[in-house]
């Protein structure tokens, strides 16, 4: 998805600009072109020629250098590329940016062009709580600029707290994310002609009329990956417990609330290329419903004698003429989350599993975003913490590379 794409990597003057230096060289490894424009206080920081060795380029600083404009004037700077990247970002070059200023190459660059841009914020925690900068910030994102961190920990100031630049694999993980999102909206269709089940959201297992045993998945992972497969072009079935997500473009939902229900509408959809398991299944129903809801009687609570519910993802992994060509499933764990994903993997029969923490102090459950483990028979691949939509585009260009090409 990488391969050839064309980054603008602008480097303002702080402390991070050292970690632009790492992120140069894995783009470059990834086989993007990166070019590169320091500000004057970026020099301060790291050397140009440094810049220059690992971007294989030549470096551009000077608004005003005769060689600089007669070469590469700053309008061809941005047009000749796909995605500008501000890394580092800082609280001087985010005001010009708002502000509108032009006042070196860099701000002008910006100025100049109509192109995405990522900015990775880098400053010290009382700069980037300022109101100023805030107030920046909005209106930066009420441009459409696109923004990877600050994350929070120990600055180089001394000081613990909000500002710190984005490690270069979260940087790569949110130019990833742009890139999957340009391909959404435009012209990858991968998986035309292909088919795809996705299951998602939580199941309702009836108690009596009114009462029912379920989950606090919130349906976001599974309608994100419904969403980012029927962009690549696949026909997508969409089975859902009740969510409050809104069913995506381009897919077919079916709504259910039982797993016994899930089950079948999953067999209904097959045959399908590619399964896709992200629903939280309640484990266990209880055996039979009440036909009228449960009243205190005086003799002490009810007792439920629970049932187990069928396993969707073992169940469709060993179909034996339909069996989807590829079988994904998840593994929400909250303790030794690889060893368990990979026991899964086996017991269960399926392809791929995707392993999530999803233990109370990561808000996985409910939350926007997800840190990944992808276990595959080859072995085991750990993806940055990144968005869950992020999480379903890397997927769905995953399976779309595994599958190889429209049908
Ligand atoms: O066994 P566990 O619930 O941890 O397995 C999780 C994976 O199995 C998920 O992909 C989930 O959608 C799937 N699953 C299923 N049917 C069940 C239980 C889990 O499809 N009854």
């Amino acid at each position: 998805m990488l391969q050839g794409r064309r980054i603008l990597l602008i480097i303002a003057g702080g402390i991070a600009a050292y970690k632009s230096l790492e992120l140069i060289r894995r783009l470059r490894d990834r086989g993007m072109s990166v070019r590169c424009v320091m500000t004057k206080a970026a020099h301060q920081f790291v050397t140009p020629l440094a810049v220059a060795s690992l971007s294989e380029d030549k470096v551009y600083s000077e608004l005003w250098s005769l060689t600089d404009e007669s070469e590469m004037g700053h309008i061809r700077l941005s047009r000749e590329a796909d995605l500008i990247v501000v890394a580092p970002a800082t609280a001087d070059l985010m005001a010009r940016m708002a502000a509108g200023i032009a006042d070196d190459l860099a701000a002008t660059t910006l100025l100049a062009s109509d192109k995405p841009v990522l900015i990775a914020p880098s400053m010290n925690t009382m700069m980037w709580a300022h109101p100023a900068t805030q107030a920046n910030l909005a209106i930066l994102t009420s441009r459409g600029v696109n923004r990877v961190g600050p994350g929070a920990g120990d600055l180089a100031c001394g000081e613990v707290g909000s500002g710190r630049m984005s490690e270069p694999a979260e940087i790569i993980a949110a130019i990833e994310g742009h890139f999957a999102e340009v391909a959404l909206a435009g012209s990858d269709k991968r998986l035309a002609g292909r088919r795809a089940l996705v299951t998602s959201g939580p199941t309702r297992e009836p108690i009596d009329p009114v009462r029912y045993l379920s989950n606090h998945s919130s349906g976001k992972q599974g309608h994100a990956i419904a969403a980012a497969l029927a962009a690549l072009g696949a026909e997508t079935v969409l089975v859902s417990g009740p969510t409050q997500e809104p069913t995506p473009t381009g897919v077919t939902l079916v709504p259910v609330e039982t797993a016994q229900q899930m089950l079948a509408a999953s067999e209904a959809a097959l045959p399908v290329d590619i399964a896709v398991m992200a629903a939280a299944v309640a484990d266990w129903r209880v055996d039979r419903e009440a036909n009228q809801k449960l009243k205190k009687d005086g003799k002490g609570p009810p007792m439920l004698h629970l049932v187990e519910n069928p396993d969707i993802l073992a169940t469709l992994s060993r179909r034996r003429n339909d069996r989807p060509s590829l079988v994904v499933g998840f593994a929400a764990e909250t303790e030794n989350v690889v060893g368990n994903a990979v026991a899964k993997r086996q017991r269960k029969g399926c392809d791929w599993i995707l392993a999530n923490d999803v233990s109370p102090s990561t808000g996985t459950f409910g939350g926007d975003s997800n840190t990944i483990h992808l276990v595959e028979a080859e072995g085991v691949e750990s993806w940055p913490a990144m968005t869950k939509r992020e999480v379903a585009t890397r997927l769905a260009d995953r399976i779309a590379a595994t599958l190889g090409g429209p049908h």
